[in-house]
């Protein structure tokens, strides 16, 4: 018979039937056997009686241990008892690969599952993330393939800094040396000057020494950058971009959201509204007035006060015209406020902190070269980037999503962490 998924079985919903996957629970007596079977659609139970298969099966059936690979076929029928409301009786079934005593037992602690993280992305968890995870990447590339944009590919090892040198991770590169990726961004720059518009997702490193529920050293940063946009074109994207992104999630995921916990309606409300554009001078304003805390203006804003600023929206908010004097060396000065940098921030609600951060690029290669310097950098290794603005330059804005930053958000995680299959970060790189 040919195999089915455990949702397309479920859909039949009665007569003959033939599945495979991994036992995720067991139990059974000496005369019935009850699996819960998995596989990526989906679990059901399946009972293996001895009176249906006789004794010489029952005996092989009565000894399969959880995460055993497996086929069944039998008739499938509605069943209230079940814990997806189906249930399969057996006919026949055969074993693929053996699993004795598998390590993961119910309340295992987090360093146990970190640890075995080989084995945890099997769990109901993680599957469902995983697949949020993937229609999120994939409505991506919907969204940019509408809008006209080309897929761009950086280098991933880099000479130069984008971020700031604090954060950079070091690679031996033959007899010199070499960073590993920081952002697209520079790179990007380059291609608009010959694509326009591009995009990309691409792991991303960042030797960060904080040991927080937000920050990864290897993420997955999703960007863009556009020729002829302005700071409030490109800001206006980002918002389109992950309404688009999270209207396909909603689709597709309905049932991973729900089972991680997530409020659905909230999430489709969330999209339809309007999300707000604050200047950070206006931020300051209601943190003061608000929440009583004084933040003077060319500060950056900490995830306390994030937080405590985002207790007064319920849907993501860009700020702006952040202190020119604390930013990348990239992004300009306004020319109304000089103080100001033309760039944005998002933040999410609910306390996911950043999630986009953006600017429209600096043209002048004087104030660049004075924030390099500043920061100690080797101007010469920059040489290439100046020329974008001495050949041809035109204006041009982009922004960088953090993946997994939104992941979390949406599947409402309380780390980072789960965002990511197998998390990269201060205290862990293996498996
Ligand atoms: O704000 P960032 O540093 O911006 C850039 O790198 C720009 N060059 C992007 C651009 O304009 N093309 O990083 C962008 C986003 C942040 O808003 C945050 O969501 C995420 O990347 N991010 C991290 N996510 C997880 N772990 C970390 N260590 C992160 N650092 C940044
Ligand atoms: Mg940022």
């Amino acid at each position: 018979m040919k195999f089915m998924s455990i949702k397309e079985a479920m859909k039949k919903g009665s007569g003959k039937v033939a599945v495979r996957g991994w036992v995720w629970r067991e139990r059974g007596s000496n005369k019935v056997k009850f699996i819960v079977l998995r596989d990526s659609s989906g679990i059901i139970q399946c009972v293996i009686t001895r009176e249906t298969i006789g004794d010489q099966l029952f005996e092989v059936a009565d000894k399969i241990q959880v995460e055993t690979s497996m086929a069944i076929e039998g008739r499938i029928k509605k069943d209230s008892r079940a814990p997806t409301g189906y249930e399969i009786e057996a006919d026949s079934f055969g074993i693929i690969g053996e699993s004795h005593t598998y390590p993961i037992t119910k309340d295992q602690s987090r360093e146990f599952l970190d640890e075995n993280r080989h084995l945890w992305i099997r769990s109901r968890k993680m599957t469902a993330i995983m697949k949020v995870r993937s229609t999120f990447m994939t409505a991506r590339d919907e969204f940019f393939k509408k809008k006209g944009f080309y897929r761009f590919d950086p280098p991933i090892l880099q000479p130069n800094q984008c971020e700031g040198g604090s954060t950079l991770f070091e690679v031996k590169y033959y007899n010199n040396k070499t960073y590993l990726s920081q952002s697209w961004q520079l790179y990007a720059e380059a291609a608009v000057f010959a694509l326009e518009r591009v995009y990309d997702s691409a792991p991303t490193f960042r030797a960060e020494k904080s040991k927080t529920s937000r920050h990864l050293s290897e993420f997955w940063m999703v960007e863009m950058e556009a020729a002829w946009m302005d700071l409030h074109e490109v800001s206006e994207f980002a918002k389109e971009e992950l309404k688009y992104v999270i209207s396909r999630v909603i689709e597709e995921n309905e049932e991973e959201l729900k089972f991680l916990g997530q409020d659905v309606e909230k999430l489709k409300r969330i999209v339809k509204k309007k999300w707000p554009t604050i200047k950070y001078r206006e931020a300051l304003k209601i943190l003061k007035e608000k929440e009583n805390m004084d933040v003077p203006f060319g500060k950056d804003l900490r995830t306390i006060e994030e937080d405590r600023l985002m207790k007064h929206f319920d849907t993501p908010v860009v700020v702006t015209h952040y202190p020119k004097e604390i930013m990348a060396f990239y992004k300009p000065s306004d020319p109304a406020n000089k103080d100001e940098a033309l760039c944005f921030d998002m933040l999410a609600p609910e306390g996911y902190g950043e999630i986009v951060g953006g600017s429209q690029r600096s043209t002048d290669i004087e104030e660049m070269r004075k924030a390099l310097e500043k920061e100690g950098e080797d101007i010469k290794n920059y040489e290439w980037y100046f020329d974008l603005r001495r050949y041809g330059s035109v204006p041009h804005s982009g922004y960088g999503i953090g993946a997994e930053r939104v992941i979390a958000w949406i599947c409402k995680l309380d780390n980072i962490k789960d965002a990511i299959a197998f998390p990269r970060t201060m205290l862990r790189w293996k498996p």
